[in-house]
């Protein structure tokens, strides 16, 4: 089955409905995704990367009823993380010499990955293919989000394909961002960003800026994950932009765990004590045990500043806790205060380790934090609505 997106272009990937995670455990996937693979015929035939290696066959059967794979003369392939070249073994097995268009970098990982000899031609920035009317010329972005990450823009139709970049786990039976609620497009561009894009901001900035300076007519951009931007491809870059530049709301969130309830409650007071002080202020509050660590994640890459909390376990923190700072140290964050706090019953170290993997993050600590022993009474809840309340006022 195919799409059609433009006279030249139509879509050829897979939709999954049913995946809940993504990278292994590391990504929630509370809406599917898709594995968008784009075939533009034009004098010349060309199809853009493939899908999951699950849907590999079902990609390659699908395709065939579109088109004879013997009429494809280029495939190009943006990016070789297995969800974009897993089907590539199967489509290679029938037509195996048809040249594979990418980066040097995405043909050492295809290599790494099959350990096959296809016909590889390696592209930099500015090399194109004359395809008839139309041509596409390849664009490298290096770590956005790996080291063969590339674009193409075809022109005529004005189409970027920029693989994971303005990508979304969006499943939706229409292509088009118009046929979606605008809303959970963007919460779910964000989540991406922020749990995927985050750590490689710099690059995400100067590469928008450097699309930006080309000045090509952009009339929809085509990501390897969810729907089109077709209707708010401006919208999206404009996001990026921000994002990428060092993005906070006013928002302070709140992350604890809790073994008897003492850490909650000091962590309820210090909202209360945020909340009276900065009464603009947006606090959340979530319990990292039982919350979805990536849309927490997402939480603190909008928040302008987290506090952190733990009871005492074992002489140091909860997993959930430690999980999640070991996630925010990979993401990246920018200029984001924060603070800890949590119950002890006798030793009292949780506040101290928070700390440490705070600034380890890259956080910036505004205080030393506050540690209260077993279960807190009025006074130690009023201790902790002043601290909740010097904390805003450090902001
Ligand atoms: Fe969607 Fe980096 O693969």
């Amino acid at each position: 089955m195919s799409k059609h997106i433009t006279d030249h272009v139509e879509w050829v990937g897979k939709v999954d409905w049913e995946l809940t995670r993504f990278h292994g455990d590391e990504y929630s996937t509370h809406r599917g995704s898709s594995y968008n693979s784009y075939l533009i015929r034009d004098k010349k035939t060309v199809l853009i990367d493939t899908v999951w290696k699950p849907y590999g066959s079902e990609f390659v059967t699908r395709l065939k009823q579109v088109i004879d794979l013997k009429q494809i003369d280029f495939i190009v392939m943006n990016h070789n993380e297995v969800d974009h070249s897993g089907a590539l073994p199967q489509l290679m097995s029938e037509i195996p010499d048809t040249p594979i268009y990418c980066t040097a970098k995405g043909e050492a990982i295809i290599r790494a990955h099959y350990h096959r000899d296809w016909n590889f031609v390696n592209v930099k920035t500015g090399d194109s293919l004359q395809l008839g009317d139309t041509s596409l010329t390849f664009i490298e972005a290096p770590m956005l989000h790996w080291p063969d990450t590339m674009f193409c823009y075809l022109s005529g139709d004005n189409i970027l394909f920029s693989n994971d970049g303005f990508g979304q786990h969006f499943a939706s039976e229409s292509l088009f961002d118009a046929d979606v609620n605008f809303s959970d497009l963007m919460a779910e561009a964000m989540k991406y960003y922020a749990n995927i894009i985050c750590p490689f901001s710099p690059m995400a900035l100067r590469k928008v800026k450097e699309i930006q300076a080309m000045n090509l007519p952009i009339s929809m951009i085509c990501p390897s994950h969810g729907v089109i931007w077709k209707r708010y491809p401006q919208e999206i870059i404009g996001a990026y932009l921000q994002w990428a530049n060092v993005y906070r709301e006013d928002l302070v969130t709140i992350i604890y765990d809790t073994m008897w309830q003492s850490t909650r409650l000091m962590a309820q007071a210090i909202a209360d004590g945020i909340r009276l002080q900065s009464p603009d202020t947006t606090v959340v509050l979530l319990n990292a045990a039982t919350h979805d660590k990536n849309d927490i994640l997402t939480l603190i890459f909008r928040s302008r500043a987290v506090l952190v909390g733990s009871p005492t376990i074992n002489n140091g923190i909860s997993y959930a806790i430690a999980g999640l700072l070991e996630m925010a140290h990979g993401l990246k964050f920018k200029q984001k205060k924060a603070a800890a706090f949590g119950s002890f019953g006798w030793s009292g170290e949780a506040v101290k380790v928070i700390n440490e993997r705070l600034q380890h993050a890259g956080f910036q600590l505004v205080s030393d934090g506050l540690k209260l022993p077993w279960v807190p009474d009025a006074q130690a809840l009023k201790l902790c609505a002043e601290f909740g309340a010097e904390f805003a006022q450090n902001l």
